[in-house]
């Protein structure tokens, strides 16, 4: 058997209606943000059950849009260090300042001791990172310091489409939420991002940052410095596409996850990722920890050579705040040099992401496991 890092499955069927969609946009005349658009976004909307959903043409995009509308120019945005370097990257690009937290070394979220710790007086915006679609177990004592302390609360949801906390969909939890679509994701559209929002100032703020800042009545007055942030027709194509499924994308991850939880189950050297029942991951990746004296490197080596089989990318391997960029442009990061991150470090080390997508078979499963308990033996 061989298992490779990802499989991107498109049915003959749904080729041929991406087909069919391609040449409706080439007929319609509209390239870009036309109709395919707006019915990805209302999709988009309707399955997230938001007010509004606006399209982008990355995850990264959409977070420093978000980031513009709420204000965090000359302002600091607390975030995890264990992201993806887009996460700070999009504060830094929208004129605001990082400041790292670490992250609880049980479930791989912000911790929220160490935000409170944290926020200073010219904090903005707390950036939640679901990440591995995971939405922290913490989450009510996180909004209750953002909203005690009058702070922002964003959504970095590029891995959790469709993740909940208490029946609460990723996307809805804060201002506004930010997702990526880029391939890996839990749904796809080749490139491309989504704003969430229930909030109609930041919605009309987004929409005209999208387009270089463009007034609502007006296409030639600019009354933001905004950017081409625009989605494009034949990418919505895409989306669309995945938003059919998405529900059985989401159904079948968890499925997925659920054999690994079973057949994981008094494997030695391993600890899987402890998720409360009120949580649904989407799982974007299936994350399990490694006993202290086993590397990582050794693991993922052996599997590849010997079993053919890829694990995913981790999430993640090198902490933001320890990034050559940050050394580079120290004036970026508004943390104290004295500020530690050992659980991020401990977790950066520490864990593994097993294949998780969809059309991956019971029997595959069973291979990845048996594969890796030999490696660990
Ligand atoms: C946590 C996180 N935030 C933001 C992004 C940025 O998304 P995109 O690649 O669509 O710009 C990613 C993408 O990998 C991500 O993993």
């Amino acid at each position: 058997m061989k298992i490779p890092i990802l499989r991107l499955e498109y049915t003959e069927e749904e080729i041929k209606a991406i087909q069919a969609g391609i040449k409706d946009v080439l007929k319609s005349g509209y390239l870009t943000m036309g109709n395919k658009v707006a019915e990805f976004e209302k999709a988009f909307a309707a399955f997230t059950g938001i007010k509004y959903a606006l399209a982008t043409n990355s995850g990264t995009s959409s977070l420093e849009i978000i980031l513009r509308a709420v204000g965090v120019a000359g302002k600091t945005v607390v975030m995890p260090s264990n992201t993806m370097m887009a996460s700070p990257a999009a504060v830094v690009h929208a004129g605001g300042r990082v400041i790292f937290t670490d992250c609880d070394k049980e479930n791989l979220q912000l911790d929220p001791g160490d935000l409170k710790k944290k926020l200073r007086a010219d904090t903005k915006a707390v950036m939640l990172v679901h990440i591995g679609g995971i939405i922290s177990p913490a989450f009510d004592e996180i909004k209750e310091i953002c909203d005690k302390n009058g702070v922002a609360l964003i959504e970095d949801a590029a891995h959790a489409h469709g993740a909940t906390i208490d029946g609460k969909q990723a996307g809805t939890l804060g201002v506004a939420g930010s997702f990526s679509f880029y391939p890996t994701k839990v749904l796809v559209a080749a490139e491309g991002g989504m704003i969430t929002t229930n909030d109609e100032a930041i919605y009309k703020k987004a929409v005209s940052l999208r387009d270089h800042g463009r007034a609502p009545d007006d296409p030639n007055n600019h009354v933001e410095i905004g950017y081409n942030w625009r989605f494009s027709e034949l990418h919505a194509v895409l989306g669309i596409q995945q938003m059919k499924k998405a529900q059985k994308i989401l159904a079948e991850r968890r499925k997925i996850a659920g054999w690994y939880d079973k057949k994981l189950e008094g494997v030695k050297s391993i600890r899987k990722v402890k998720i409360p029942s009120n949580v649904k991951s989407s799982y974007y990746k299936y994350i399990v920890f490694l006993d202290d004296n086993i590397e990582r490197e050794v693991i993922k080596k052996k599997l590849k050579e010997k079993y053919s089989v890829s694990l995913t990318g981790e999430v993640y391997s090198h902490p933001c705040h320890s990034q050559p960029a940050f050394k580079k442009y120290p004036g970026t990061v508004a943390n104290d040099p004295a500020d530690t991150f050992p659980q991020t470090e401990y977790v950066a080390k520490k864990h593994i992401c097993l294949p998780t997508y969809p059309g991956l078979t019971e029997p595959e499963v069973d291979y990845v496991v048996d594969s890796l308990k030999k490696v660990l033996s």
